[in-house]
């Protein structure tokens, strides 16, 4: 128990500070992912992690506008979402806003996810 809680305190400030690198204008959906260190939270293959939920099934739940739109302000559309309220709660920290990436940006992003996803 002490050496999980040990861990978890080194793994605190990597986690809690998400990246606020604005990714290269020509980035593909996958460098955008790997820029916003989705990974450190969702995983390299979207299985998810201790920090974030698997992504293998957002196909089931989102279109590509409301999943860009979500990646901007994630927080108050999770409070008006029932089973996003219920994920949410599952987890220490809450998915972090990306506003700062440029809407076209989100958009590729999210394009791509769901991509990945069907072929989950
Ligand atoms: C600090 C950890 C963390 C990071 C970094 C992070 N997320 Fe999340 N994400 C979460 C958590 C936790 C949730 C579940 C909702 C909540 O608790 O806020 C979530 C929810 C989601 C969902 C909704 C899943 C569903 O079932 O509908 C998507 C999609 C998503 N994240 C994609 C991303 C992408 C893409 C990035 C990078 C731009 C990212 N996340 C970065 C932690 C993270």
């Amino acid at each position: 128990m002490l050496r999980h809680s040990l861990t978890l305190l080194l793994l605190l400030p990597m986690v809690a500070c998400a990246s606020t690198a604005i990714p290269p204008e020509n980035a593909t959906g996958a460098e955008i992912y790997g820029i916003a260190d989705c990974a450190g939270c969702h995983g390299d293959d979207f299985d998810g992690t201790m920090f974030g939920p698997g992504l293998k099934d957002v196909d089931l739940h989102w279109n590509p506008s409301a999943l860009a739109g979500f990646f901007a302000a994630p927080e108050s559309i999770i409070e008006s979402d029932a089973r996003l309220t219920e994920l949410d709660k599952e987890y220490w920290f809450d998915m972090p806003d990306y506003d700062h990436i440029p809407p076209r940006q989100r958009e590729i992003l999210a394009i791509w996810l769901l991509e990945q996803a069907k072929e989950k």
